[in-house]
This record gives C-alpha cells, sequence and structure tokens, in this order.
C-alpha cells in the first residue's frame, strides 16, 4: 500500500527508469536452466543494461563457430538441394522489380500504412493520452515505421546468420542453399533500408529484446542454436510481422515490397526446419535436445511480452503516461494482438516439427497461452504462395478490426 503510495509521488521519467530495470531483472530471473542462462545471459547484459545497440557506434560480436569443410562435396540432403534450385529460380532484384518511382505520403489517410484501429486509442485516452485525429496519423506513422526499423535490424542480423550456418552447417546441400539465403538477406537489407530512408525519412534503434537475441546467436559457436534462434524463432517473428502488415496495410510499393520478402522468408523457415529436424532427431543427446527446449521457449517468452515498442513509447509518451500503461495500450491494440498470433501460428507448427515440443515442455507452454498455436501447419507443409494467399483471403474477409478502421476517423 505504501509501496504503492510511494511510487505514484514519483514523476513518470523515474517511475520508467525503475520500471525498465525490473523488466530486465525480469528476464534474467526468467533464465532457469544454466545453459540457457550462459547463452543468453551475456547478450542480456549487453542488450538490456548496457544498451549496446544504441549507443551509436557499430557493435562487435565475436563468432566462435567452426567452419566445416567437406572435399568430397556429397549430394546429401535432397529437400535441401531442391530447395537450392527453387532459390535460384526465385531470385529478384530490390531495384528493378519494385517501382520506386511511386510516391509515398506516410500521413496521407487516404492510402494508410496502418489502419486506423491499429493501436487502441481508446485505451491511450484512458491511460490520460488523448491524441486527435492528425495525431493518430503520426502515431500510426510512428509504430509502422519502428516495424520496418525492426524488421531492417532483424534482416541484417539475419545476413550474417545465414552466412555463418552456411560456413558452420554439415550438409553440403545445406551450404549450396545457404549461399541463397545469404543473397536473399542481402537483398532484404537493400529495400527495407531504401524503403525507410527514401519513403519513411527515418530510422528508428534497434530494440533492446531483438539486439539480446540477435547478439545470443552471432556469439554462440554452436550452429545449431543459431539456426534455431535466427532461421525458426527469428524467421518466424518475421514472417508473423511481415504477413500481419501486407495484410492490413493499403500502401502499394510496401505490399509488393513484402510480398517478395515473403516468399523468400518461406523458403528459409522451410530449411531451418529440415536441416534441425534431422539434427535434434538423430544428433543429440537428451540433455541437449532438453537445452534447446529451454532455450527455445525462453526465447518464446521475450519474444511474446517484450516486443512493446518502448521506442516509440520514449519518443512520444515518456513524461505523459507509464510504461506500464503503454505496455496496456500494446496489449489491448488489435493489430499488435494480430501481430502476436499470426507470429506464434507460424512458430509453433515448427517447433513440433522439429521435436522440440515434447511431453516435458509443452505445460510450460500451456502456462503462458501459447500451445494451442501448436497444430497448425509447419513450413514444411506450406509454401510462401500459400502463405500469401491465406493472408490475402484474411484481407478479403476481414469485416473485423481492419476493414472497418480503414474508415479513418
Ligand atoms: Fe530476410
Ligand atoms: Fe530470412
Amino acid at each position: 500500500m505504501i509501496k504503492d503510495l510511494v511510487w505514484k509521488a514519483l514523476p513518470f521519467k523515474v517511475q520508467n527508469q525503475l520500471d525498465a530495470l525490473a523488466e530486465a531483472a525480469q528476464v534474467f530471473r526468467e533464465m532457469k536452466h544454466p545453459g540457457v542462462l550462459r547463452s543468453l545471459g551475456p547478450a542480456g547484459v549487453r542488450g538490456l543494461l548496457l544498451h549496446e545497440g544504441k549507443q551509436g557506434r557499430p557493435t562487435l560480436a565475436p563468432a566462435r563457430h567452426s567452419a566445416f569443410f567437406d572435399w568430397s562435396y556429397p549430394q546429401d540432403q535432397p529437400e535441401m538441394r531442391d530447395l537450392y534450385r527453387r532459390a535460384k529460380l526465385g531470385q529478384w532484384d530490390g531495384e528493378r522489380d519494385l517501382d520506386w518511382r511511386r510516391s509515398v505520403d506516410p500521413l496521407n489517410p487516404e492510402v494508410p500504412l496502418l489502419p486506423a484501429g491499429f493501436i487502441d486509442f481508446g485505451a491511450l485516452e484512458g491511460h490520460g493520452a488523448r491524441l486527435d485525429a492528425k495525431e493518430r496519423v503520426k502515431l500510426n506513422y510512428s509504430v509502422c515505421t519502428w516495424m520496418l526499423s525492426q524488421f531492417l535490424h532483424g534482416e541484417q542480423g539475419a545476413l550474417y546468420a545465414a552466412a555463418q550456418v552456411t560456413e558452420a552447417v554439415q550438409f553440403f546441400d545445406g551450404k549450396l542453399y545457404g549461399s541463397t539465403q545469404v543473397m536473399d538477406e542481402g537483398r532484404h537489407v537493400e529495400v527495407f533500408s531504401r524503403y525507410l530512408n527514401d519513403k519513411m525519412g527515418r530510422l528508428y534503434q534497434v530494440n533492446d529484446n531483438l539486439f539480446v537475441i540477435i547478439d545470443a546467436l552471432m556469439t554462440d559457436g554452436r550452429w545449431d542454436m543459431k539456426f534455431l534462434g535466427m532461421q525458426i524463432m527469428v524467421e518466424g517473428l518475421a514472417l508473423g510481422a511481415f504477413g500481419t502488415l501486407y495484410r492490413v496495410t493499403r500502401e502499394p510499393l510496401l505490399r509488393d515490397l513484402l510480398r517478395r520478402v515473403i516468399m523468400d522468408e518461406a523458403r528459409h523457415v522451410h530449411y531451418g526446419v529440415i536441416a534441425l529436424r534431422e539434427h535434434v532427431r538423430t544428433e543429440l543427446s537428451e540433455a541437449e535436445r532438453r537445452e534447446r527446449e529451454d532455450w527455445a521457449f525462453e526465447v518464446a517468452l521475450l519474444m511474446r511480452n517484450r516486443f512493446m515498442a518502448y521506442e516509440v513509447f520514449d519518443e512520444w509518451f515518456s513524461g505523459r503516461i507509464s510504461r506500464a500503461a503503454w505496455r496496456d495500450v500494446v496489449q489491448r491494440s488489435p493489430g499488435m494482438r494480430e501481430f502476436r498470433q499470426v507470429m506464434f501460428s507460424r512458430l509453433m507448427p515448427n517447433l513440433r516439427e522439429i521435436g522440440l515440443l515434447t511431453p516435458r515442455i509443452i505445460p510450460a507452454y500451456e502456462r503462458v497461452g501459447l500451445a494451442e498455436y501448436m497444430f497448425g501447419k509447419s513450413a514444411r507443409e506450406l509454401t510462401g504462395e500459400q502463405m500469401l494467399a491465406d493472408l490475402d483471403r484474411g484481407a478479403a474477409a476481414s469485416s473485423g478490426w481492419a476493414g472497418e478502421s480503414f474508415a479513418v476517423s
């Protein structure tokens, strides 16, 4: 009671600094497996406490994996060989194949980047931050630019992870396939960076939680952890996020860009599932598999709870409302809810397919409400074309929040 009164008497700025520290401490408390703490702990210190990604200088992440050479050049994995063929045929040019001449006005309410109802403005007002119609459009622009900036930072991580994994993986067909993914990720960095620079006119700093995941992957010497983190978790997150944005945005250049990126990403996740499925089932000991199960669960929690767009909050509301109030707004917002739902409906079936959803760990997912997503189609059963068709059907049938709220108030 007294604690509550003292807390309320503090200015929002102080409250918010303490809240950020408490949240970082909670992340460390959640890491119960010693192997998971060793893997994610140092990255957590660099990202959550030292904010290394936000210092305005380049970051050096020491990589410690072994490059795996095979001088016999075997054709050792037909499904990867097939993905390699499809990837060569699916290459596109970020300069030639997107119409960069289209002018984009991010504040034009006739062609909204996000539907007006993406953020729950009613909930925001309930916490004491009332925005007029113009400010609402501007906040949506900030949220969209924040999302695209995090996509771009994730793509930079994906580019280096794809290069590392190509060196480290033992499947020769995987190495050939990996060379196409390096190209894909380079192109994704190119197009997101150009869109943000030329059309949005700004770039947000990397989110601390995303920094932690990327830093942990770069510095972990085990190739399968890089795979699990990047190909399954971060790419799963990316597919969910790209899919949500593709479904709701009305900006034509952004839709084209996302459609092409989604086609590439579907292959990347497919590759991750094939490589890890075999590895988890045939190579890992019981103890090693358990560590991966726990690691995946912690990263899933990190992603579910913590992508709260605090960089947008700091810019707009840090002296006006509390971080807790902002979390409440983000959690209630239909767009962010859909984002989480699509993300986990992509991710969980892949964890199942790989063999990392065992009876031991399922109750943990049940406790946090994520087990319900495990029965969908995995990346092996779903092509990029099918994914896009599902998203298009969702857009056409949408009489819910997205459809209605396009009538911009
Ligand atoms: Fe990518
Ligand atoms: Fe990717």
